[in-house]
């Protein structure tokens, strides 16, 4: 079969140089038995490749297996892969047969080989060389005759290097390495893939065709696709069930496209594909509010260390830390006024127990509601009274003022 007949047959879109030479290696190697990793970034059409292997081979008849190894837990990955004798294990009141014998005659698909433990790389590297396995809780060898196909987005060979992946498993696998242009090595393919895509969301979902302006083509074409032929084709799908105008203009496609510039973060998405984007802003947001709060933290530790462990002195000078130690924390009821500042005890002060010292040691104290209900008298000065520049300015929200108002009896 010719590189266009394996294109037509697996739905496989593109006409590169890279692209046309993964086909060809995949169907030379697919007629013998070897084993294969197949290499690529996320999303570029790995598991597309290793059906075109095992529908080319002589085992396409057979049973082909697509596990994830990155999905399944550690404690369970042996049995699913080898199977395991009742009793085996607290919960294994049926022996259960595993992927290995189920696919006898014909393929699994190892996805994401790179995170299998050590212990069942020592298994699979045994039926490899074998065929050869034993059931969990079974000391009876078992045979099977299965073709591996083996897929990652990481470089195996570094964690090789770093001992997390045995070198003969390794070697054993990659006996014919196969990898899958990124489609940013393609870009002559990326408007024929969105061509093909929209065009098959629009027969799904009945909808009317969609057409890119030229300056659409252009940065559909010089965007770096870091999620490859799948972020393609949800970009496709979107657009196709969104957009209203269905003569696409680059304006209006930059909204569907993460903006590139500066960090990864999801840029502002067009109002009505908004939806989808709102939980990962929160996360985001999240994430950065708490790394600034570690920031701050250690900015905190810092000074505290170089004041020689004097608390006090150290937020006596910096009062914006007192906000910002307050300003997620609820005291308990009744507690609100135990939070103060102790000093540590000079004489003892040894350079790592800072924490200790502060909980432990206490010769004299500042109360931090005094300095709290200072700020926000000022604060409220500054601002006129409107409590909720006040609260702004205090890092605080206006209801946690408000309560700290009454509580405080400003
Ligand atoms: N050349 C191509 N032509 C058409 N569709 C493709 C092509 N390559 C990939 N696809 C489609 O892109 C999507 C992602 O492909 P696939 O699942 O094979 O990627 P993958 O490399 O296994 O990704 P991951 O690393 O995330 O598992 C699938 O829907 C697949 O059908
Ligand atoms: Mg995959």
């Amino acid at each position: 079969m010719d590189t266009q007949n394996i294109k037509q047959r697996f739905g496989i879109i593109g006409n590169s140089p890279l692209l046309n030479r993964a086909i060809d290696i995949a169907s030379q190697v697919a007629p013998t038995d070897m084993s294969v990793l197949i290499t690529g970034e996320s999303g570029s059409g790995k598991e597309v490749f290793s059906h075109i292997i095992h529908q080319m081979s002589v085992r396409k008849h057979g049973a082909f297996i697509a596990v994830n190894c990155g999905a399944i837990p550690e404690g369970t990955i042996d049995s699913e892969l080898f199977g395991h004798e009742k009793g085996s294990f607290t919960g294994a009141h049926e022996a259960r047969k595993g992927y290995f014998e189920v696919a006898n005659s014909g393929t699994i698909f190892l996805d994401e080989v790179a995170e299998l433990p050590l212990g069942t790389q020592a298994r699979l590297l045994r039926i490899l060389e074998s065929g050869e396995y034993l059931r969990v809780g079974s000391s009876k060898v078992q045979k099977t005759d299965v073709r591996i196909i083996a897929a990652t987005n990481v470089d195996v060979y570094n964690r090789v290097k770093n001992g997390k992946f045995r070198e003969d498993l390794y070697y054993r696998l990659n006996t014919v390495p196969l990898r899958i242009p990124a489609l940013h090595e393609r870009k002559e393919d990326v408007f024929l893939l969105f061509r093909k895509f929209s065009a098959d969301f629009s027969d799904k979902y009945r909808s009317p065709g969609i057409q890119l302006e030229p300056d659409a083509v252009q940065i559909l074409t010089n965007y770096s696709w870091p999620g490859n032929v799948r972020q393609l084709k949800n970009i496709a799908e979107q657009i196709c069930v969104l957009e209203k105008d269905r003569n696409v203009t680059g304006q209006a496609l930059l909204g569907y496209i993460p903006n590139e510039t500066g960090s990864n973060l999801p840029m502002t998405i067009n109002s009505q594909s908004k939806e989808d984007f709102t939980e990962r802003d929160i996360l985001y947001k999240v994430l950065f509010d708490m790394k600034k709060d570690m920031v701050e933290l250690k900015k905190l530790v810092a000074e505290i260390i170089q004041h020689g462990g004097n608390t006090a002195s150290v937020l006596a000078d910096n009062p914006q830390y007192i906000n910002q130690l307050y300003r997620d924390v609820e005291l308990p009821a009744g507690h609100e006024h135990a939070f103060t500042i102790q000093q540590p005890n000079s004489n003892n002060s040894s350079n790592n127990d800072y924490f200790a010292q502060d909980v432990e040691e206490v010769e004299e104290s500042l109360s931090l509601i005094d300095k709290e209900s200072d700020l926000i008298k000022k604060a409220l000065k500054k601002h006129k009274g409107k409590r909720k520049f006040a609260a702004q300015e205090l890092g605080i929200s206006e209801r946690t003022l408000y309560r700290k108002i009454k509580e405080l009896s400003l």
